[in-house]
């Protein structure tokens, strides 16, 4: 079914849009509008349009505001030499999309409805993407649960929207390698819970560990499992990989409680062509510390969609303090880097099929 496009009557001047595309930042700044599908248990997805970018009237019953019942996605929009713009295996967050809302008992979207949405906002919104290197038009899928009940059960009413963020790199002050806090107080994700979902509550569980780990010194927080207390599964908002002094190149096993990242297993299939050992395995929180005071793990790197390819330069946990490596961007870490995002942006032939014109 086709999306009815309902123009912005007061959008950005080509001045304003030109200041933002000239200074861009992370998620701040958003477009003129939105893609958007209303859903209904009696009615299921209807009302397909692109609409003017702006608050939602939301009920304060709405069953979001209350038991958190949303999910979310993460691509990017990549502005090609040619003028096209890309997008990266859209259909693999199409899917896990579908998982997310299965966990959180939310409706799931048709992949097409994902697709095409993602379509239709950019045909409008497409000349928001900036050219800038390490720039896309971040895109930001999400569904919410705006049953108007206090009482918990399945929604029966739910928005799905897709916004639209022209970006810088997630990481401000380009490839610079970021520290580690490996956290033993706090879990992400225990076994059967919501880890491997897209879902708010996930992130938002994750910030006061974040604070705590600012406080301290580092950047970003790595979680250990939550049953065993001993193996890695990822950090507050990235899938983690470890590079062996032997070549080899490790990273958690998907278990159920960390998220599947679509960047991760792009990482995976270019590093094995790339002839590199890899191997999802459980990772212990001894052996990364031995590993990394040793000199046997020579890199460590995390990743997303946001996040790209982002060296780890320092770890730390409860009596324990230490440079990776020699704390410098690793030659794996940035040649896998370099392989991605030359692909992204157009610069290397697709020979996976990965970008999508849209
Ligand atoms: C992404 O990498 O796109 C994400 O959704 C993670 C978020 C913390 C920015």
């Amino acid at each position: 079914e086709a999306f009815r496009v309902v123009p912005n009557a007061s959008p950005a001047s080509a001045e304003e849009r030109a200041t933002v595309l000239a200074d861009l930042k992370f998620g701040v700044n958003f477009t003129d509008h939105m893609a958007r599908i209303s859903w209904t248990a009696d009615d299921g997805w209807t009302d397909r349009r692109v609409e003017a970018y702006g608050p939602l009237p939301l009920d304060p019953a709405a069953s979001v505001l209350h038991y958190a019942g949303e999910i979310f996605e993460g691509l990017k929009a990549y502005r090609w030499a040619d003028g096209t713009i890309r997008t990266f295996r859209p259909e693999e967050n199409a899917k896990r999309f579908q998982r997310s809302a299965h966990r959180m008992a939310l409706p799931e979207l048709p992949v097409e409805d994902f697709l095409a949405a993602i379509r239709a906002y950019v045909a409008v919104d497409g000349d928001w993407t900036p050219t800038a290197p390490d720039s896309s038009l971040y895109l930001r899928p999400f569904l919410i649960a705006t049953d108007v009940f206090l009482g918990l059960r399945q929604p029966k009413k739910a928005e799905f929207l897709v916004i639209g963020s022209p970006s810088g790199p997630y990481f401000s002050g380009g490839v610079k390698p970021v520290s580690i806090w490996v956290e033993q107080d706090y879990h992400r994700a225990g076994p059967g819970g919501t880890g491997a979902a897209k879902c708010g509550g996930n992130y938002a569980a994750s910030l006061l560990p974040q604070m705590e780990a600012y406080a301290r010194g580092y950047d970003q927080v790595l979680y250990l499992d939550a049953k065993t207390d001993t193996v890695l599964e990822e950090l507050g908002g990235m899938n983690v990989f470890v590079v062996l002094k032997d070549g080899t190149v490790v990273t958690p096993v998907l278990t159920g409680n960390l998220l599947e990242g679509v960047t991760r297993s792009s990482i995976i299939q270019l590093l094995s062509d790339d002839d590199l050992k890899v191997v999802e395995r459980p990772i212990t929180i001894d052996e990364l510390r031995q590993g990394v005071a040793s000199g046997d793990v020579a890199e460590v790197f995390a990743c997303g969609t946001a996040a790209v390819v982002t060296p780890v330069g320092r770890m730390g946990a409860k009596d324990f303090e230490q440079q990776v490596g020699d704390g410098t961007p690793g030659a794996v870490t940035m040649k896998v880097r370099q392989t991605l995002t030359d692909i992204q942006y157009g610069h290397a032939e697709d020979t996976y099929g990965w970008m999508e014109t849209l």
